[in-house]
């Protein structure tokens, strides 16, 4: 069937920040512990970073990472993870049922974010701790020197102020799973106060609140509307989070991958949604502001997500836990998402896949043994590379199929990422199409006659179901796009039934 695409350099729609393609590091499971640190790994540094993850993170091209949670933030004391090794102490970690030794902290972290050259979003606990504990970790992080907590962080070896300039207040205060739930006038008072608190200390620092933990949380809606009454003045971001899953058969959703790759549509309407909401509250306030939004947890995760998946008994320390196993359907549908955030980068600023490693993880380890790539990797690997400068607006024609939600979905998802500083557009593009050829004609208007083609790759599994394992690492893996024709303006190409594909010209 025949498609098409088309974009104008006139047409921008907005400068793509690059932090979209933020990861999130959690101590929970493998993520930290026997996974990106294992000391005793043949490929550890100084301080215990598996060398072959710091790689593979640098391969994702991941520009900002989220730490220390999740969860594990709302129990977190952020003192336990300072100063000298043997006197941290070891604590029950209630979100997860794991022993937490504490062994990697601050510090240690900030070295391996330094290690890899990402930037840090750090987190404040407001669930069992507030504004008062905020302040003081905002203090001991970056705060020059001459009082008692940025003396501590001196005589703890870091001279100069951490510089963390993201900061989220508290997360997911929402869920009734959460160390300490809160009602979103209880959270929106403690985040508009400790927001306060934090900026007075550092007023060069950039705010995230918590909005709902699920756009289907029943409050979803009531929640940022409250939330935002109390903070919005106070706040620069709001916070979104989305896993995706796949109904079990038989219980009469729809199970279909069709169906399964319809969330790009659900997870555009909850950016739009969640805009116009803040955007609400603007008008109420009589405000000129627009509220940015971080979507700080975003992943496909399904499978691991019950019982021993969430907890085993025991207290372990760094037990398997959500360690998701990716298939090629998962990673068209990252794609999908990938292209759907960057459309909307005039108000997403900020997104983070969730996690790096070992748990909901693009990344996998053995103890003592390999790292690999799942398949998700690859299309986040290839948007972080190539895409660079303004979002263009897409306009796709194209033939779609019915969702009961959506009502009618185009086979094509696409989204081009134009940089005038290079000369060079990236064009990513999903057929959705299971089971038909897709004869795409891209029209990049204005954007110069003579192209040549940078870089071609394609994203197949003749089986959707197919997986990367440590035994077969590269099962699933971008391989050359041929067939290419450039004309003019004007390129032409078949896309796959069931394919994710990113083309590069200049
Ligand atoms: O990413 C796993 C968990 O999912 C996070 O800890 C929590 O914020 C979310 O519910």
């Amino acid at each position: 069937f025949e498609a098409q695409l088309i974009v104008d350099r006139d047409f921008a729609l907005a400068p793509l920040d690059r932090r979209l393609f933020g990861v999130f590091v959690e101590h929970l499971g493998r993520c930290v512990y026997n996974g990106i640190h294992e000391p005793g790994h043949p490929t550890a540094d100084e301080h215990g970073f598996r060398g072959d993850v710091a790689e593979l993170t640098k391969e994702l091209g991941a520009t900002i990472v989220r730490y220390p949670g999740g969860n594990f933030m709302s129990g977190y004391n952020w003192e336990d993870g300072v100063g000298p090794k043997e006197q941290r102490p070891r604590r029950l970690d209630l979100a997860w049922f794991s022993t937490e030794t504490n062994q990697v902290g601050t510090h240690e972290f900030m070295h391996w974010c330094r290690k890899i050259g990402i930037e840090p979003m750090f987190g404040v606990n407001l669930g069992t701790r507030g504004p008062d504990e905020a302040r003081h970790y905002l203090e001991y992080c970056n705060h020059p020197g001459g009082t008692a907590l940025s003396d501590l962080r001196r005589s703890h070896g870091a001279e100069e102020p951490l510089g963390i300039k993201f900061w989220c207040l508290g997360n997911e205060m929402d869920g009734p799973w959460q160390i300490c739930q809160k009602t979103p006038d209880e959270y929106g008072r403690i985040a508009k106060e400790t927001a306060k608190l934090m900026r007075w200390v550092d007023p060069s620092i950039e705010l995230a609140a918590c909005g709902s933990s699920a756009y289907d949380m029943p409050s979803y809606g009531v929640w940022e509307d409250r939330v935002l009454e109390h903070c919005f003045e106070f706040v620069d971001y709001l916070s979104l989070h989305s896993y995706f899953v796949k109904p079990p058969v038989g219980q009469g959703s729809d199970t279909s991958t069709e169906a399964f790759f319809a969330q790009i549509e659900t997870n555009a309407r909850y950016i739009e949604d969640t805009v116009a909401i803040a955007d609400a509250v603007a008008t109420r306030k009589r405000s000129n502001k627009r509220l940015k939004l971080s979507f700080d947890e975003w992943n496909v995760w399904y499978r691991a997500r019950h019982g021993e998946h969430l907890k085993q008994a025991g207290w372990p320390e760094a037990p398997r836990l959500l360690e998701e196993v990716y298939t090629a359907e998962d990673a068209l549908l990252i794609g999908g998402m990938l292209t759907m955030m960057m459309n909307h980068a005039d108000r997403l600023k900020v997104a983070c896949m969730a996690q790096l490693c070992n748990v909901i993880a693009p990344i996998m380890t053995e103890p003592g043994g390999p790292a690999w790539r799942q398949t998700i990797f690859h299309p986040f690997a290839q948007a972080a590379r190539w895409a660079h400068g303004e979002v263009l607006r897409s306009v796709v024609k194209s033939p779609g199929y019915a969702n009961a939600r959506h009502g009618e979905l185009p086979y094509l998802c696409a989204s081009v990422v134009d940089d005038p500083a290079t000369g060079r557009t990236a064009v990513f593009l999903l057929n959705r199409h299971l089971t038909e050829e897709m004869d795409l004609s891209i029209t990049l208007r204005g954007l110069g006659a003579e192209r040549r083609l940078v870089q071609a790759e394609q994203l197949h599994s003749a089986d959707l179901n197919a997986s990367n394992t440590a035994d077969a690492p590269d099962r699933v893996a971008p391989q050359p796009l041929e067939g290419i024709a450039i004309l003019d303006e004007r390129l032409s190409v078949k896309l796959r039934p069931a394919s994710w594909n990113v083309i590069v010209t200049q």
